[in-house]
């Protein structure tokens, strides 16, 4: 059994535990969201050996160089004294402007920053409110002049963080915001190259700010959006995006429901299926896909198999805090 130290106490790691297991049993609070190595809101810092490899996965080298590491994916290899950086990057206090209902399930939240904050639409931040619980969301808009962030968030049954914004938060509220992380964000550069972008439910945040960005930035090559729900309750600017295909010849919007969607517009099946089986080759194409973890990771695989390059696959699955119980 590993031991961790953290200021003066000393506490005894189980051999399936990780750090952050162990610390939140002994009730040190440790920022944290996903648990799964993706948000980057249970970093932490060694002050003697070096923490396993795998618990570095995706932090920048500089950060690596300084033995940081996730809390959340932290098996210790040997025993550890550890610490809270004192400064996690840029932290960002922001007011809610704007709470608006999209769907049933989805609200779309706006927040205006004071301090400078730079992002790419599509990127995600870790919201934290003033008791510490933070989560991950995606970036829904472009940067403007305006100092304006928007999200959607949909509510998970019983979610901790999502359920309060949408029954508590209210404007005029403060939520303290981590740098924008992530590299799922469109890059100028192959304005030719054809955009495959598949989203299911909120997964259409990041989706929307990166088809503003391509758009705004004159991407000539044909971008296709497929958005899917289970049903028609969980779409969403429908209108605004036919209005969108409507304008600009190169874009190309399909939404699906999955569920029973009879006598409704919408194509039936489920969209990266309907998305993936209406192109013969992805070769050459950029492929952008968001929302739940099962939708991405499949879609993943079945892109890689239509000839994307991996290289060319950008990412982002909502992932949920595991709980152990
Ligand atoms: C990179 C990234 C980007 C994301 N972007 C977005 C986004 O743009 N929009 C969005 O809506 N979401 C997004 N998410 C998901 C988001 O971060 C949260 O995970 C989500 O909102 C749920 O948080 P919560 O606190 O409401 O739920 P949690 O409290 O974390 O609970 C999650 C689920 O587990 C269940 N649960 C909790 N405790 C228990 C228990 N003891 N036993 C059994 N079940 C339990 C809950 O019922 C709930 O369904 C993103 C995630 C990642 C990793
Ligand atoms: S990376 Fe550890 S909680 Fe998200």
């Amino acid at each position: 059994m590993r031991s961790i130290t953290i200021g003066e106490s000393t506490f005894s790691c189980q051999p399936d535990e990780t750090v952050l297991e162990t610390l939140l049993r002994e009730n040190v609070k440790v920022p944290n969201g996903c648990r799964q190595g993706l948000c980057q809101a249970c970093l932490m810092r060694s002050l003697d050996n070096s923490p396993p490899a795998s618990a570095q996965v995706g932090l920048k080298d500089t950060l690596q160089k300084q033995k940081y590491f996730l809390a959340c994916v932290c098996r210790p290899e040997r025993n550890m004294t550890v610490a809270l950086p004192n400064q996690q990057g840029a932290s960002i206090e922001a007011g809610v402007i704007k709470k608006q209902r999209l769907t049933p399930d989805i609200i779309r939240l706006v927040l205006e920053y004071q301090t400078p904050f730079n992002f790419f639409a599509g990127q995600f931040v870790n919201l934290k409110r003033a008791d510490g619980l933070t989560r991950s969301y995606s970036i829904a808009n472009i940067p403007k002049n305006d100092n304006i962030l928007e999200f959607h968030i949909r509510r998970l049954p019983n979610g901790q963080f999502s359920s309060w914004v949408h029954d508590e938060l209210e404007p005029g509220a403060q939520l303290t915001l981590s740098e924008a992380q992530g590299s799922c964000h469109y890059l100028s550069g192959r304005a030719e190259q054809p955009l495959m972008l598949i989203g299911t439910g909120s997964g259409l945040a990041p989706l929307y700010g990166i088809l503003a960005d391509a758009l705004a930035q004159d991407h000539s090559g044909p971008i296709h959006l497929y958005h899917g729900s289970r049903d028609l309750n969980g779409l969403y600017f429908v209108e605004e995006m036919r209005e969108l295909a409507a304008e600009f010849d190169n874009f190309h919007y399909t939404s699906c429901v999955s569920g029973d969607a009879s006598e409704s517009d919408h194509v039936k099946g489920r969209a990266h299926d309907i998305a993936l089986s209406s192109i013969e080759t992805l070769k050459g194409w950029r492929v952008f896909l968001c929302g739940h973890p099962e939708m991405v990771n499949q879609s993943k695989r079945m892109a890689f198999m239509k000839g994307a390059s991996i290289a060319d696959i950008y990412a982002d699955a909502f992932h949920v805090m595991q709980d152990k119980k």
